[in-house]
């Protein structure tokens, strides 16, 4: 049997005379690494913010670790597992890419005039 991390069946969701998405089908394997590459107005983000719980009125299911799933929102998400970087906001420059992903699972009084300390992220993001 397939490892698969992610499943993404039949996703389509519709916005006011758009269909941004239309019978989306998305697997993701363990270990796998993907690029969603499409033209603008594609649906990349929609994707995104379907898997991510922002939008939740969606058709279709969604498939993480085996067990079927249906965020509420992205901190359901996040607690799951799921992580995003959204284009249009603003990232933290002095952050690695792996602090950034992390930034909003750090908990509180965790930055410093000297960086980040006592962050969540901090030690996924350990190399060491
Ligand atoms: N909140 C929204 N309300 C109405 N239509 C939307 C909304 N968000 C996206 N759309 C429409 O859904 C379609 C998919 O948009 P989406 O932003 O997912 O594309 P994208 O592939 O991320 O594009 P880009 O490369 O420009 O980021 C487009 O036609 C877009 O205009
Ligand atoms: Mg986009």
């Amino acid at each position: 049997m397939e490892d698969y991390v992610l499943q993404m069946n039949h996703i389509t969701k519709l916005f006011p005379g758009v269909k941004a998405l239309d019978d989306v089908t998305f697997d993701v394997r363990r270990g796998e690494v993907h690029a969603l590459v499409g033209e603008n107005g594609a649906g990349k983000s929609t994707l995104m913010k379907v898997l991510s719980g922002e939008y939740t009125d969606y058709s279709g299911e969604l498939i993480l670790n085996g067990e079927k799933v249906s965020f509420k929102g992205i901190k359901e998400s996040e607690a799951a597992g799921i992580a995003i970087i959204h284009q249009e906001l603003g990232l933290i420059q002095t952050l690695t890419v792996c602090e950034n992903i992390f930034w909003e699972m750090r908990s509180a009084r965790a930055v410093s005039s000297t960086g980040i300390t006592n962050m969540t992220g901090q030690r996924n993001c350990s190399t060491s």
